[in-house]
């Protein structure tokens, strides 16, 4: 018995639009990305939607495009409220983009920012939060965008983990200026490599698209905010902002207009050994998990050990791997013990939850097929352990 943390979720309709776009020699960015945009904007009931290659390329952009708002535009030296435990590369941009990140402690029981800390973090240098929806949950973003309209703080939201998932029937990702979303193997839609920003700015649209493509205002649609010079042989090349190239490939809009389809049925499967797992885990004495929230879009399953446990965590997860479950640490853990946090320019408060999940947990993977059996298998492994090692 293996227990992967993910698994394969195409079927022939994907390898055909892969066949189809060779077949028709179309390789970069064209009518499929454009397609996919607008059924993904759709989907998530947004009014725009910027495909790029990656969910780290979307944070990236998102973060960057703030730099260029006509008013109260993000500058050098500002400072962003962050949860503590996300992946590296929702920290990552604003690193880059000199930016001073303020940490705060996160939930024990939801994993995401604590936003009943928001608020007292809050300085006079504080320009946005950048909120992250950890492995499936949405953190309480009602609450959390009520704070940033309050302060006149741009609200970004990383949902790279957290697809389909919904708060108080909106969808994670749509409560921000921007949200930013992932299509990597091991995410809820799998491009493989592929990400996407959502907003509903028009203004923020059209600066990402230009940051997308080399910082140029040729593939802009409608260029309502920026001017093409009125030359012919020069406008194709004329650069506006100082952007990238993180372009998706055309068959990466193709595969993911098919696997958007597929969104509510994979949706199901999640939920379904979600239910599974959580009923099992009702009385665990060892380990609680994140909290169980019908609108999740269960990312994974975290194992977060209790205080009370006697567990050797350490040689649990060795006993674990050995005998093929994957298992892997949330995201990259308390991001203020990670090597690269000396390149950055960072405050924080106490972060003893985050410093806790981090040394206390694990997760498994969730993904759209039955794992029924899986879980029993992780389950009944937990136990054997148990009977082999007393604690
Ligand atoms: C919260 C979060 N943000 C951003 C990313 C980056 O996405 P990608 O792997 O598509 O670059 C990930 C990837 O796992 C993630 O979990």
């Amino acid at each position: 018995m293996k227990y992967n943390l993910t698994d394969l979720t195409w079927d022939e309709s994907e390898y055909n639009a892969l066949k189809k776009c060779i077949k028709k020699n179309s390789f970069t960015m064209g009518k499929e990305v454009k397609s996919f945009e607008k059924n993904f904007a759709k989907k998530f009931n947004s009014k725009y939607s910027i495909m790029v290659n990656s969910g780290s390329s979307a944070n990236l952009i998102a973060v960057y495009s703030l730099f260029f708002l006509k008013k109260n535009n993000l500058k050098i030296g500002d400072e962003v409220l962050v949860p503590a435990i996300s992946w590296s590369t929702t920290f990552n941009p604003l690193i880059n983009f000199g930016l001073k990140m303020k940490f705060i402690d996160i939930d024990p029981l939801t994993l995401n920012i604590d936003e009943n800390l928001i608020e007292k973090s809050i300085s006079a240098k504080t320009k946005a939060i950048f909120c992250v929806n950890l492995l499936g949950l949405s953190s309480n973003l009602s609450t959390i965008k009520k704070i940033a309209n309050k302060y006149n703080l741009h609200l970004l939201e990383d949902n790279c983990e957290s697809l389909a998932s919904k708060h108080k029937n909106k969808y994670a990702g749509t409560f921000g200026k921007l949200g930013t979303f992932s299509f990597f193997f091991s995410h809820h839609i799998q491009t493989m490599e592929g990400g996407m920003i959502l907003t509903n700015n028009e203004y923020l649209y059209q600066v990402c698209q230009s940051l997308r493509a080399h910082g140029w205002s040729r593939e802009i649609e409608n260029r309502k905010f920026f001017s093409l010079p009125n030359d012919k042989f020069k406008n194709k090349f004329n650069f506006i902002l100082p952007g990238f190239n993180v372009r998706p490939l055309e068959m990466s809009g193709a595969l993911g207009n098919i696997q958007l389809k597929k969104i509510s049925h994979f949706q199901k499967i999640r939920y379904l050994n979600a239910k599974y797992l959580y009923k099992l885990m009702r009385d665990n004495e060892d380990f609680y998990l994140q909290k169980f929230e019908k609108n999740s879009s269960f990312f994974s399953f975290a194992f977060i050990k209790k205080k009370e446990s006697q567990i050797n965590l350490k040689k649990l997860i060795k006993y674990l791997i050995d005998k093929k479950i994957e298992v892997r640490p949330i995201a990259s853990g308390l991001f203020t013990n990670q090597p690269v946090i000396k390149y950055s320019n960072y405050t924080s408060s106490s972060l003893k939850n985050a410093e806790y999940i981090s040394n206390n947990s694990f997760y498994v993977g969730n993904y759209p097929k039955n794992l029924f059996k899986q879980i029993d298998y992780l389950i009944n492994t937990i136990s054997k352990y148990k009977l082999l090692n007393n604690k």
